[in-house]
């Protein structure tokens, strides 16, 4: 996304934190790029921070898998945190990509940690009933479509947990609007952080320093969607037909 990565780190404590943790990576988790995806090294090594993280929580969800890449970062991270719980992935392949998802998971060694489901998330949400450490958003990208990805999903998140969204400060309309709404309004949002585009919080219960820390967020962000508008102009780089 080109703003560099101090710029935005400034702007974010708990990606400080993160980060910090992410020196000490094994070289290996660079292996997650040769899988072909719409992630960059910066996201795919966040999420990876998140899912070690998440690991002792539950599950790690994941909506929209492409042809794994993130797949890769999360399953990698449960892995190195010793965790015995599986990454879920969802995506129906509507566009033929499931051969290579498999072939993919396969070929990187780590197809036994993940769990996958060619299946819309929002089939799968109501008969889930296991408990979630990470809860990862790349499917759908329409506001309507990202926002029943959260109200479906976000109820299932263990308190503790961390939720990430993909494509937000304006890279798409839907996701940027919906986590805009989200820091304006919600109480139980902690430690916002962005990486490249993905958006991340930890999930607490309702209270009034949450909602500050949430405010705060949101002023972070919108200060990351300026900087952006240097390269990239005004308003979101993709949106879905119809939406702005
Ligand atoms: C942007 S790609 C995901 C990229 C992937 N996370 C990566 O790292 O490369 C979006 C994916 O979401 C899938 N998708 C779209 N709607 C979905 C839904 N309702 N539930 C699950 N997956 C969905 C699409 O089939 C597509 O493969």
């Amino acid at each position: 996304m080109n703003v560099p990565h101090a710029q935005t780190d400034a702007l974010f404590p708990a990606v400080r934190r993160l980060v910090a943790e992410l020196e000490a990576l094994p070289g290996s988790v660079a292996e997650g790029l040769a899988v072909e995806g719409l992630l960059e090294e910066r996201e795919g090594l966040c999420l990876y921070g998140l899912a070690r993280r998440a690991a002792p929580l539950g599950t790690a969800v994941e909506i929209g898998s492409y042809k794994g890449r993130s797949t890769w970062f999360v399953a990698r991270g449960l892995e190195d945190a010793g965790s015995s719980w599986p990454v879920v992935a969802f995506d129906p392949h509507l566009e033929g990509t499931q051969d290579d998802f498999h072939a993919n998971l396969a070929r990187t060694g780590v197809a036994a940690r993940v769990e996958a489901h060619a299946a819309f998330s929002h089939e799968a949400a109501p008969a889930f009933d296991r408990p979630i450490g990470l809860l990862w958003i790349d499917g759908d990208h329409t506001y309507t479509g990202v926002c029943r990805d959260f109200e479906d999903w976000f109820p299932k998140l263990a308190l503790g947990g961390w939720l990430a969204f993909h494509d937000t400060v304006n890279h798409w309309h839907g996701p940027t609007r919906l986590v805009r709404e989200l820091l304006m309004r919600d109480d139980r949002l902690d430690s916002v952080g962005v990486m490249g585009t993905i958006t991340f919080a930890r999930k607490r219960a309702p209270s009034p320093t949450n909602r500050a820390a949430a405010l705060a967020g949101r002023a972070a962000f919108e200060a990351v969607t300026l900087l952006r508008a240097r390269r990239m102009g005004l308003g979101p780089v993709n949106a879905a037909p119809g939406e702005r």
